[in-house]
């Protein structure tokens, strides 16, 4: 039997990556101000900063981008877009955008009716939490406890706490909360997945608070199969019907395509059947991503997207996908290295808080291992920690994360296993050298989204 699934394709194009040495790895970081997002990518040997945009398209969405109509108005390629997308969400709206932030700064504006509103979410993303922060509202996560249990293995870590979601409509007034946001996979705490069963709680809170339910469904079909895989009754079901189910159950679908669309980039805006929110998005979206029928994308895009949702969907490419992040989780785990477990959709989160115990939080922890890492096998994972929850909008005081995480995100049909062992072999040597990682200090804040061009000095 093989342990782990294989790849449901061959490789028919090769980007060269090349590995510098290590004394230019050591420059190169200190001019990126010890902050992997400044590093040029030619820097960077494998890349595991974000699934967000760096897979691999098949050669059906190659050539889908040849029948690219670039109309500005009403093109051919939105509506074989809007056809796909309807087929999967059974949703009566579509509108492209640029990316998921996109969709979220044309619609979650619209979604507040009045000042001082809140947004629930197992964990908001970070763009989504600055788009509710910009229009003016204020976001909650409300997660289960056992998300923060980095060791203890739970099939549905990123679940709502029932509790603490009838808790806050209470405390604040189900007329306060303009929104409740499912991120299927929880990016945030290990792309980890919400249970069906989960969700259905969730949405007849809701309903009966009279709240409307928002998908952010940028990796909505990994969460799709991990419900086949792990949740009763649902093993039977194709990965396509739980998606379908689970669109059912909202009111909006927000999409970063960049994860489970397989492109480059896009993004999505689907509404079920609320025409008078839907006609508010479509004058929104014009100032904003552009005309409603191309939203920020050429008609390329729109095509190459059309396929890659159907792509996204297929079980073989699934099984494949959620095996070879758990590949590489499993060769950490054996060796000992703390990791987020079960592994997740789209990436391995390590716990540096657990790694590198002796840096406090507003020091950085996950941020220094990313760095190490980087001078140890020009890797570039990703900080998921205190530095990129930044600081209270209100107080300006550095917020403590949960949990310091690195995270190394696999981006899709890109990297073989080698490579992966590769990483793996490298965060041990990290992992094993441990006790001689350093905190950093800020040389450079900016006041939001500051982890995207902070720079930093290694405390001596
Ligand atoms: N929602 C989730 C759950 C995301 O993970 C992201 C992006 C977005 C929304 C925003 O989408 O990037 O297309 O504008 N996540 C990327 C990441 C950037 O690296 O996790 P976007």
């Amino acid at each position: 039997m093989q342990k782990y699934a294989l790849p449901p394709f061959r490789i028919k194009m090769v980007e060269p990556i090349e590995l510098i040495s290590k004394k230019d790895r050591i420059e190169r970081l200190k001019e990126a101000g010890y902050n992997p997002f400044k590093l040029k990518s030619e820097d960077v040997f494998i890349d595991l900063l974000t699934d967000s945009g760096t897979g691999a398209m098949s050669h059906f969405q190659w050539a889908a981008l040849m029948q690219g109509d670039e109309s500005y108005a009403g093109s051919k390629s939105f509506y074989r877009l809007e056809k796909v997308v309807k087929e999967i969400t059974g949703y009566k709206y579509i509108m492209p955008a640029h990316q998921g932030r996109g969709a979220e700064q044309v619609v979650i504006p619209e979604m507040i009716t009045h000042p001082k509103q809140y947004f629930i979410s197992n964990i908001h993303f970070d763009t989504t939490r600055a788009h509710i922060e910009i229009a003016g509202a204020r976001a909650i996560d409300c997660v289960i406890p056992e998300c923060f249990e980095t060791e203890k293995y739970h099939p549905f870590k990123g679940n709502f706490d029932i509790d603490k979601l009838n808790e806050i409509i209470v405390e604040k007034g189900p007329k306060n909360i303009a929104g409740i946001i499912l991120t299927i996979t929880n990016n945030s705490a290990g792309g980890q997945p919400v249970s069906l069963e989960n969700m259905r709680s969730v949405c007849s809170i809701a309903r009966k608070n009279s709240i409307p339910i928002i998908i952010d469904g940028a990796r909505y079909a990994e969460n799709s199969y991990f419900i086949k895989l792990r949740e009763k009754g649902y093993e039977h079901k194709s990965v396509k019907e739980i998606a379908s189910e689970t669109c059912a159950l909202a009111d909006v679908f927000l999409m970063s395509a960049k994860k489970d669309g397989l492109v480059n980039i896009g993004g999505l805006i689907a509404i079920k059947d609320n025409f008078e929110l839907f006609q508010r998005c479509q004058t929104n979206i014009v100032p904003k991503e552009g005309f409603p029928t191309y939203g920020g994308l050429a008609g390329r895009d729109m095509d190459a997207l059309a396929v890659g949702l159907l792509e996204a969907l297929e079980e073989s490419y699934l099984a494949y996908r959620l095996d070879e992040v758990k590949y590489l989780g499993d060769l950490l785990m054996e060796a000992g290295v703390p990791i987020q477990n079960p592994t997740g959709g789209h990436a391995v989160f390590v716990d540096c808080g657990k790694m590198v115990p002796h840096i406090p939080y507003d020091e950085f922890p996950a941020q220094a291992v990313c760095n190490a890492l980087y001078l140890e096998g020009g890797i570039r994972p990703v900080e998921i920690g205190s530095l990129l929850l930044g600081r209270d909008p209100d107080t300006h005081k550095n917020i403590k994360a949960e949990k310091e995480f690195m995270r190394l995100t696999i981006p899709r049909r890109t990297y073989t296993l080698e490579h992966l062992k590769y990483v793996a072999d490298c965060l041990i040597n990290v992992f094993k050298n441990r006790d001689n990682i350093k905190g950093l200090k800020f040389t450079y804040e900016s006041p939001i989204l500051r982890h995207f061009t902070a720079r930093f000095e290694p405390i001596e």
